[in-house]
């Protein structure tokens, strides 16, 4: 057989079985990597260049063809099939055809397994530059939704069991408050994925006097991995890429549960917008809550893709082993699951969701969840609070009885269950004033909110500026 059938050296007499080839090939997915192969190809070559390992004009062949290949894909026509086994092997083919033999010069130095672990680098590192973007515009629509809600009130809930009003605005930038944290931990995990594992060779180093700070520098990583062995086999980026894009998609099914449970009928919160809902293909009455049902289902996966990532690595002895190859299209997946849903939460926060007032306004009306505020009012009256708490415990039965709610006792009733009730505590538990005096630090209370919002929108416009 012709060495340019046969990929590997010509130790190798004869050609892989085709299943086997097929089952070994990663270019039906590692194809994704191409932009960031050619890139880190090139910082390669360019350092053996300035290295004199190869010449300075070979170098810059390399580069032009590399070049080329960028332009080919660009046109849709490279489009290397199973025999080029993977991306790493189809781009020094092609480069060898367009350049000749000086293409065959590339790999000096260099290993697979140092290449492989810089694309995968090099891609994760854009993604989460482009998440960080996506979990933004998440944010900046909670915000826009929040201002527009400060004062709608909504039952908040301890056990899924009405426990005491909030502001909607609060409710919302509970969320934003997980995404800031989401947005934070993303910049964590790409300032430990820019660190460069190009120059680690195969697993050892190499015997050539490289410049690895040289290709780090070209390719914008932060610094290099200082030893050759971890260099080649780490992929704790990965990992706590996609603890992050799980904890994203946690917070994301979380606030999609709350969609799905506000939309039904028993809660009757909101109404989803015919351009974020699905009809029933039998039930023609039938709207529902695909987008956010989807973002719940989807969490699933990204939290599975975590789970494989951990379980791939834990027994492998050091340094490259070729379950490595396993690791990309787990984390192709979870970039583009994480963000998609992350798009059509946004797209739903900004157009589909409208809030039912008249529902939300009976739903903190028409029941308990001002017991407290009597309590507290008696407390703040001289009254020992858990003294108080029995008492209003005793007046919520008594209600219940008479089928009663507390804003329908007259002042006489008040005052038979304890003279220090006045005639301010019908103010006192009008909704709007439960939520408004819950006034401490980080609470509901509208001031705080409006205070929230503003905070907010600091940050935004603080990460909008060029520094960030
Ligand atoms: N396709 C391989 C991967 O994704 C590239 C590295 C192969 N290295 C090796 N020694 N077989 O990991």
């Amino acid at each position: 057989m012709t060495q340019s059938q046969k990929t590997w050296s010509d130790r190798f007499e004869s050609s892989l079985h085709p299943a086997i080839a097929r089952f070994n090939a990663s270019i039906g997915f590692d194809i994704e990597l191409l932009p960031y192969d050619l890139t880190g190809s090139i910082a390669h070559a360019q350092m053996l260049g300035r290295t004199g390992i190869i010449s300075a004009e070979d170098a810059n062949r390399i580069t032009n063809g590399l070049e080329q290949i960028r332009a080919e894909a660009e046109r849709g026509e490279f489009t290397p099939g199973i025999d080029a086994e993977d991306v790493h092997f189809a781009v020094e083919r092609r480069l060898t055809q367009l350049i000749g033999d000086t293409g065959k010069k590339l790999h000096t130095a260099r290993s697979r397994n140092d290449q492989v672990g810089t694309d995968v680098r090099l891609y994760l590192r854009d993604r989460i530059h482009h998440l960080r973007d996506r979990v933004r515009d998440f944010q900046r629509a909670l915000v826009d939704l929040a201002a527009a809600h400060v004062e709608t009130l909504i039952p908040g809930y301890t056990h899924l069991q009405r426990a005491q009003p909030v502001s909607l605005a609060h409710h919302l930038l509970a969320y934003f408050q997980m995404a800031q944290r989401d947005w934070e931990r993303l910049g964590e995990v790409a300032a430990r994925t820019n660190i460069s594992p190009l120059g680690c060779g195969a697993l050892a180093g190499t015997t050539f006097a490289i410049d690895r700070d040289d290709t780090a520098r070209q390719l914008g990583f932060d610094g290099i991995y200082a030893n050759s062995l971890d260099g080649v086999s780490d992929r704790d980026f990965a990992i706590e890429f996609m603890s992050a894009a799980s904890l994203i998609m946690m917070h994301l099914s979380r606030l999609s549960e709350e969609v799905i449970l506000w939309s039904s009928q028993e809660f009757g919160f909101v109404t989803l917008a015919d351009s974020c809902a699905t009809g029933s293909s039998i039930m023609p009455q039938k709207k529902n809550p695909d987008v956010p049902e989807l973002v719940r289902g989807k969490t699933g996966r990204v939290f599975g893709h975590l789970q494989g990532l951990l379980v791939l690595m834990k027994g492998l002895p050091l340094a490259y082993n070729k379950d490595l190859q396993e690791d990309k299209e787990a984390l192709f997946d979870a970039v583009k699951t994480t963000d998609a849903c992350l798009e059509a939460m946004t797209i739903m926060m900004c157009e589909g969701i409208e809030f039912r007032q008249a529902r939300l306004d009976a739903a903190v009306t028409e029941d308990f969840s001002n017991a407290t505020d009597v309590a507290d009012y008696l407390a703040a009256r001289g009254v020992p609070f858990r003294e108080a708490y029995n008492l209003v415990g005793r007046v919520v039965r008594t209600c219940l009885a008479a089928n009663k709610l507390l804003k329908d006792l007259t002042l006489d009733e008040w005052q038979e269950l304890h003279p220090a009730f006045a005639d301010d505590i019908y103010a006192a538990i009008a909704p709007q004033q439960v939520v408004a005096a819950r006034n401490s630090a980080g609470g509901t209370g509208f001031e705080q909110v409006r205070q929230a919002i503003l905070a907010a929108r600091a940050l935004l416009d603080d990460a909008a500026s060029p520094s960030s």
